[in-house]
């Protein structure tokens, strides 16, 4: 499917209100739930993805919705959406957290939005058209080695099983980079890639709707995305690296060892 500027105004539109919606409710006192281990839902969390939900299905019938709250259909054309990005973050009064928007065919996303509220920084890119941030164009350079590089990671604190294997790369990781960052919302880390803020980002057990708009569009700013060992990254894939070209190499050779 070709991507009109119409879809993907719809689409930065309503991640941009979205996020207006997470600002009311930001640093107020929330309604929490838990929804799963250690996994908590707020009620912000609820009304983004309502009003994304009815205002996409509203204007694109035929397009398919999938919203991490509420669920729905991968079927074909489908909205993949995660109304907010860094849940404990946000219920914790931290002011890193995303909204994602991807769209995806068959399974594959074809285009994404990221919207971060906090900072008024909005990213979107579409297949083979480029990643773009609040209308200037993302381009980045082939990177540098681990030792000169700023990477970001994600903690796979709800799968106790992959704490152990994720360590491993972990310790290598840290005995060489400049330095390591974890920020809690792994839309962020991943536009943060596209920006050129982070050198490279990986983690461990994400689910489709946290990678999806962030994986096209860092990939689309010129970072390349596997899983940690290189081999090709979808968004049902257990583990995620996006990275400068040069480093991403590095990191797959740590990883692989
Ligand atoms: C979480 C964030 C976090 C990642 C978790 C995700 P949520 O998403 O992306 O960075 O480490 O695995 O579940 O729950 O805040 O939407
Ligand atoms: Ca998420
Ligand atoms: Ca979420």
């Amino acid at each position: 499917m070709t991507i009109t500027k119409d879809i993907m105004d719809a689409a930065k539109y309503v991640a941009v209100e979205a996020g207006k919606i997470l600002l009311k409710h930001f640093g107020k006192t929330l309604k929490i739930e838990e929804k799963g281990l250690r996994d908590i839902v707020t009620d912000a969390d609820r009304e983004s993805e309502e009003f994304i939900k009815d205002f996409l299905s509203r204007e694109f019938p035929d397009i398919s919705f999938y919203g991490e709250e509420s669920g729905g259909k991968f079927e074909g054309l489908t909205w993949l959406v995660d109304p907010l990005d860094g849940t404990k973050n946000f219920a914790k009064g931290l002011d890193i957290f995303a909204v994602s928007i991807a769209l995806l065919e068959d399974r594959k996303p074809i285009m994404g939005v990221v919207h971060i509220p906090t900072k008024g920084m909005t990213f979107w890119a579409s297949e083979g058209k480029g990643a773009y941030v609040n209308g200037r164009k993302l381009l980045l350079d082939e990177g540098c080695s681990l030792d000169r590089s700023f990477v970001a990671t994600g903690f796979p604190h709800g799968n106790p099983e992959l704490v152990d294997p994720y360590i491993v790369g972990l310790r290598r990781v840290l005995k060489k980079a400049m330095a390591v960052r974890r920020l809690g919302s792994a839309a962020y880390d991943l536009v943060m890639v596209a920006y050129g803020m982070f050198d490279g980002f990986w983690e461990f057990g994400l689910k489709p709707w946290d990678t999806a708009a962030g994986a096209i569009i860092s990939k689309e700013a010129g970072a390349v995305i596997t899983d940690i060992y290189g081999r090709d990254w979808d968004i049902f894939s257990l583990t995620v690296l996006a990275a400068k070209k040069n480093l991403h190499r590095e990191l797959v050779e740590i990883f692989s060892q």
